[in-house]
């Protein structure tokens, strides 16, 4: 495993766009010592870090940098945009910004997590730059503290798992999820130095396949999409909509059940009472319901 380059300690500057950046040292950027260099790529995670530092993963041909930020929050690119990085390299481990121009807002991709491998074994050792899979993760503990490290564990390895947005006092989910993403070493995050991070494009819940599959056979994707209207709402934004709602299950059945319009337009949904058993309702609301964990997580 190569093991990644040292990073200088933060300097807390003035909020007025960026002044540094640190990238990481085991890429071109890093390896040059002076002149310019042009990182172009797509943002595939982003990780407010504090005040005024911020972490994203810029994915190029190359495979990829982690570069940490200082300067003003509003700068950090999002996730999913593409953008063309220009700095100068200097005999420290960072790039003096020089500016940074926005190619694209790649405005459909998902937003991102990031996750630190605390075990150093498993899935994500020896695969820096590479895509992987880390499949059937479930988190540890019972409620999210916003902003702070959680455990979540595979069958075979241990990781820690840091989310771009504060999910303070949210449940943790119960079921397992796929996470997926890219590679890359931990010294970005800020961390002891020790194992890789997983810096993940996606996160999955395990269980949607199978239901997905049964509401394929009920007609339900005839007008409903994941993530695009139809007929009916996208049920990500169903999810969304129901994200921190107590009754979302029962109030889910109830549309499932009898039908209903006006919630999103004037087309009317048919009801599917005597089609569907209740258990079936639950388990079809509670499948949309669990896509709520696809925006939180990847906010
Ligand atoms: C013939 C088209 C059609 C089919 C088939 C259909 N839906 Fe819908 N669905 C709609 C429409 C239209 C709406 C929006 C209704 C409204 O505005 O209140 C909707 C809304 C919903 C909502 C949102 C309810 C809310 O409270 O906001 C859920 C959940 C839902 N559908 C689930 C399902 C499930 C599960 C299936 C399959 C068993 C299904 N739908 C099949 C058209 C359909």
């Amino acid at each position: 495993m190569k093991n990644s380059v040292k990073f200088l300690l933060a300097v807390v500057i003035a909020a007025t766009g960026w002044t540094r950046i640190e990238a990481d040292t085991t890429s071109e950027a890093g390896s040059k010592t002076s002149g310019e260099v042009s990182l172009e790529g797509v943002v595939t995670a982003r990780s407010i870090m504090g005040e005024t530092k911020g972490f994203f993963f810029l994915q190029d041909d190359a495979g990829g940098v982690g570069v940490v930020m200082e300067g003003d929050q509003k700068d950090l690119p999002r996730a999913g945009y593409q953008i063309k990085l220009t700095a100068e390299a200097t005999d420290k481990s960072y790039l003096n910004y020089k500016a940074m121009e926005l190619v694209n807002t790649n405005a459909n991709m998902p937003r991102l997590t990031v996750v630190r491998d605390a075990s150093d074994a498993g899935a994500v050792k020896d695969a820096l730059g590479k895509y992987a899979v880390v499949p059937g993760t479930k988190f540890e503990g019972s409620k999210f503290k916003g902003g702070e490290m959680i455990k979540i564990a595979t069958s075979n390895a241990k990781f820690d798992a840091v989310t771009s947005m504060p999910l303070d006092g949210y449940s943790v989910p119960q079921y397992d999820f796929n996470f997926f993403g890219v590679i890359a070493s931990n010294d970005i995050v800020g961390g002891d130095g020790s194992g890789n991070i997983l810096v993940t494009t996606r996160v999955v819940p395990v269980s949607a396949s199978e239901t997905r599959k049964f509401a394929t056979q009920q007609t339900c994707f005839t007008c409903h999409l994941v993530d695009k209207k139809l007929v009916g709402p996208a049920y990500l934004w169903v999810a969304q909509k129901y994200k921190n709602d107590p009754d979302a299950i029962s109030k889910m059945v109830e549309q499932i059940e009898n039908g209903g319009m006006g919630k999103w337009g004037p087309i009317p949904m048919i009801g599917f009472k005597g089609r569907l058993n209740n258990d079936q309702m639950t388990e079809l609301a509670d499948w949309i319901h669990e896509m709520r964990w696809e925006l939180i997580l990847n906010e």
